[in-house]
């Protein structure tokens, strides 16, 4: 039986996504090079620091530990400054209403990011208390595709991680979503088809009772 929902934030709650790009992009254009929208899906859901990495290796780029730790807090002051306008406006369709639908219908609710801003970001989002626990990137330590940020999820809900749903747009989280032994649900167009348990395009025409259907 379902007994809690882990949300991830980028992507699925909000389109914070392509500020992470944004930034990321700016940051490899300074160091001389480039990347596309199509690789930047693998740095979705994952780190800062192993994002930063993964980056690097495209531009076959080689840095020092302390010019690396410089370069991803540049990345981050930047990111900072696009995210300072965010609002409720920046919610993505339906989320707050699935968030609502979903406390009504007795299920519980976790944040589960990887990003160390997660928790500011639901705050300017306006949706904070519409979570009974949140897990950023300060508290995991591991990126996913580990499945850490949604175990330490299920284990602060107290709830078995055979009885969670992840919502997660990133193939490295459903992975780790899959990894914690939980059911998964695709959200946007851009994983591969059959990766989730079920797919959808937005929570927007999405009901609790629909999800457990299909999982
Ligand atoms: C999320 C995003 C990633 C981002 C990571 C760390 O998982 O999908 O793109 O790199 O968080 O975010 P942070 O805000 O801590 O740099
Ligand atoms: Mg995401």
């Amino acid at each position: 039986q379902i007994k809690a929902f882990i949300f991830d934030l980028d992507g699925v709650i909000t389109d914070t996504a392509r500020y992470h790009f944004k930034a990321w992009r700016r940051m490899a254009n300074e160091l001389g090079f480039d990347f596309s929208e199509e690789k930047n899906e693998e740095l979705k859901g994952v780190g800062r620091l192993e994002s930063l990495n993964k980056i690097l290796q495209w531009g076959g780029i080689t840095l020092s530990e302390e010019e690396k730790i410089r370069l991803a807090e540049q990345k981050n002051q930047w990111y900072l400054q696009y995210i300072q306008e965010v609002s409720a406006n920046d919610l993505l369709p339906g989320a707050r209403e699935f968030l609502l639908a979903t406390r009504e219908a007795g299920i519980k609710t976790a944040l589960g990011s990887a990003s160390k801003n997660a928790i500011p970001i639901v705050e300017k989002l306006g949706v904070k208390h519409l979570f009974d626990v949140l897990i950023d990137g300060n508290k995991a330590t591991k990126s996913k595709p580990d499945p850490e940020v949604f175990l330490l999820g299920a284990s602060e809900l107290n709830v078995d991680p055979l009885s969670c749903i992840v919502f997660e747009d990133s193939l490295a989280g459903i992975q780790a979503a899959k990894g914690a032994g939980m059911y998964t649900v695709g959200i946007g167009y851009m994983l591969p088809k059959g990766i989730a348990d079920f797919q959808a395009g937005s929570l927007e025409f999405l009901t609790p009772s629909i999800v457990i259907s299909e999982v």
